[in-house]
């Protein structure tokens, strides 16, 4: 097999000549023919000004080459797309895709043996393993880490679960003008990504039990030096494995791989859109993800991490209680532990290695969970023919089963309209609905699902209602709310034919979400709906591209064509 600087030779003449011109381009950096004639680890570098949650990058890229030179192979970065919450119009999740189109293409296009990717702000770590496990080179995950928590008046706080809170204080008239600017100062204190248990977190959690990234990598906060050593350890491993070819994502990503993604997933009490993540990225594989079995494995494994926004801690304190190698000890016979990691070992050595914190309380034992069941529940019902789903952990237990009625928002603008109307007519015990905010409605399936109290029951102490939509919700908020209702209403869901006063009965116990009207009436309002004009479709460029191939949540919002050829695919 070819390596390093003869792989994928770009045809100009006889291969000879095209490595000649390779060599001679190349050399223009200064590197001597004893780098180039090296195995090559390349390295993704997701440094973007636009993007504070990789504000350490740059460390890592460096760490990471130290270690692939300490292991005598050649080390060389390169640039894709970096991808911010905040900063990606109109949401992160409409070019999430285009990430992994980028990290794949990229990867293929130049000659390396093994890749490092580097990541960690809510859609980049899936989006860098959905293209990394398309490719199937051996390839090491190395998030940025956790950002460290800030302080208020004595007040520890975590982003963005208490911009969310203190917000709506702010907007309840708790907080005065002063005080929520001296707050907004303090959310975000350092690089890094939200330290709570938001997505990224999740995602770095779920990557390291897969084994795709090192022990401690999801934990270790940002601008710690640990961090640093981790990433030179993986450049290490990096290039052991571009020498040996393998392991490659294909025989790390079992489905006992994802199946222990999925356990986890529900004891971290983890953000829903890992759902869709983890969804899309084993869809790159042959094995696909199962929803009945997320379900089925929420009822048997515990919430046992005590971080926010279910809980009470944040990241650096679940690093310092012994991070996942510890959480995997403690999950024990829920987990398969023969599973293997990137470095050779499988989680059954990363399990005996966990340190033995005594006195922590942030990753509890089996007999003492936070929740005797896991976070995450899998809906179906009359609304939801292919599914939704509710974080349990996040949500008000009295209102897990619940009737009320519709109030009914047509998009996030009639929401942001009308949400605050003194003369709007809604009561506590009603079910906020909102619908155009899936894949294509929005599109991009914006955070839209946390919709806020109507500000005149806020007033009145109401903290929590049932809300539902076809949208999803950030990882950092919380409440008693249904998402991801598929198919979306603006693809021929039924969420679109609500109607304001019409009854929604959501039962978490029988796993169902229903609109209480019968078939009939149903029937005559879809009748009505198709004489409705129709939705303007975009006319050009990435937009269509989305409109014309993204999938719905149930398959992880992917592209229909960038999906593993499987039994029922064509390769
Ligand atoms: Fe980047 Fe929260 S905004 S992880
Ligand atoms: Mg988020």
């Amino acid at each position: 097999m070819t390596k390093g600087l003869r792989k994928g030779l770009t045809s100009y003449g006889d291969a000879g000549f095209s490595l000649f011109l390779r060599k001679a381009f190349i050399k223009a950096m200064g590197y001597s023919d004893d780098a180039l004639s090296r195995p090559i680890v390349g390295i993704i570098d997701t440094y973007s000004d636009y993007n504070p949650c990789h504000g350490n990058v740059p460390a890592l890229v460096e760490a990471v080459k130290r270690g692939v030179m300490l292991a005598g192979a050649m080390p060389m970065a390169f640039p894709t797309i970096s991808i911010h919450e905040s900063f990606s119009h109109p949401t992160s999740m409409f070019v999430r895709n285009l990430m992994a189109m980028d990290t794949e293409e990229m990867i293929r296009a130049q000659p390396m043996d093994a890749v490092v990717v580097i990541g960690g702000c809510d859609k980049t770590l899936p989006a860098q393993i959905m293209g990394a496990v398309s490719v199937d080179l051996p390839t090491v995950v190395v998030p940025v880490g956790p950002m460290v928590v800030g302080h208020h008046k004595g007040e520890v706080l975590g982003a963005c679960t208490d911009c969310r809170r203190l917000w709506g204080m702010h907007r309840a008239g708790e907080l005065d003008e002063a005080e929520i600017e001296a707050v907004n100062g303090r959310l975000a204190p350092s690089v890094g990504t939200c330290m709570v248990m938001g997505t990224a977190s999740t995602m770095a959690c779920l990557t390291e039990v897969m084994g795709l990234s090192l022990p401690t990598s999801a934990t270790i906060p940002a601008p710690h030096a640990e961090r640093i050593r981790v990433a030179e350890a993986s450049g290490t491993v990096a290039a052991r494995m571009a020498v040996a070819g393998g392991p490659r994502p294909s025989e790390i990503l079992t489905p006992a791989a994802f199946r222990n993604a999925a356990v986890v997933l529900q004891a971290i009490g983890g953000s829903t859109n890992g759902v869709i993540h983890l969804t899309a990225i084993a869809n790159r594989t042959p094995h696909g993800f199962d929803m009945a079995e997320l379900d089925r494995i929420g009822r048997e494994a515990p919430v046992l991490v005590d971080l926010k926004p279910s809980g009470a801690h944040y990241m650096e304190h679940f690093h310092h209680a012994g991070g996942m190698p510890k959480l995997i000890a403690q999950l024990g016979d829920l987990i398969d532990l023969d599973a293997k990691t990137v470095t050779g070992e499988t989680l059954r050595d990363v399990a005996a290695k966990a340190e033995d914190v005594s006195g922590q309380d942030v990753i509890r034992p089996r007999g003492n969970p936070i929740k005797p069941e896991g976070s995450i529940a899998v809906l179906a019902g009359n609304l939801a023919p292919r599914g939704a789903i509710i974080k349990r952990a996040a949500a008000t237990p009295r209102l897990l089963q619940h009737t009320g009625r519709a109030l009914v928002f047509e998009s996030v603008e009639d929401m942001a309209a009308r949400i605050d109307d003194p003369e709007l007519d809604v009561e506590a015990d009603d079910v906020l609905v909102l619908r155009n905010t899936g894949p294509k409605g929005a599109p991009g399936m914006p955070e839209a699902g946390y919709l806020p109290i109507p500000k005149k029951l806020g007033r009145r102490g109401v903290k929590d209602m049932v809300r539902i939509s076809d949208a999803r919700m950030s990882g950092t908020a919380f409440g008693s709310i249904v998402l991801h209702i598929t198919p979306e209403s603006a693809d021929g869901g039924p969420l679109a034919l609500v109607r304001d006063g019409d009854l929604i009965r959501l039962d978490v116990a029988g796993r169902r979400i229903d609109l209480l009207v019968d078939d009939e009436e149903l029937d005559r309002r879809r009748g009505e709906l198709a004489k409705a004009p129709a939705r303007k479709i975009p006319a050009r460029g990435y937009a269509r591209l989305f409109e014309d191939n993204v999938l719905q949540a149930d398959e992880g919002c992917d592209f229909d064509f960038l999906r593993a050829s499987g039994p029922n695919r064509q390769a």
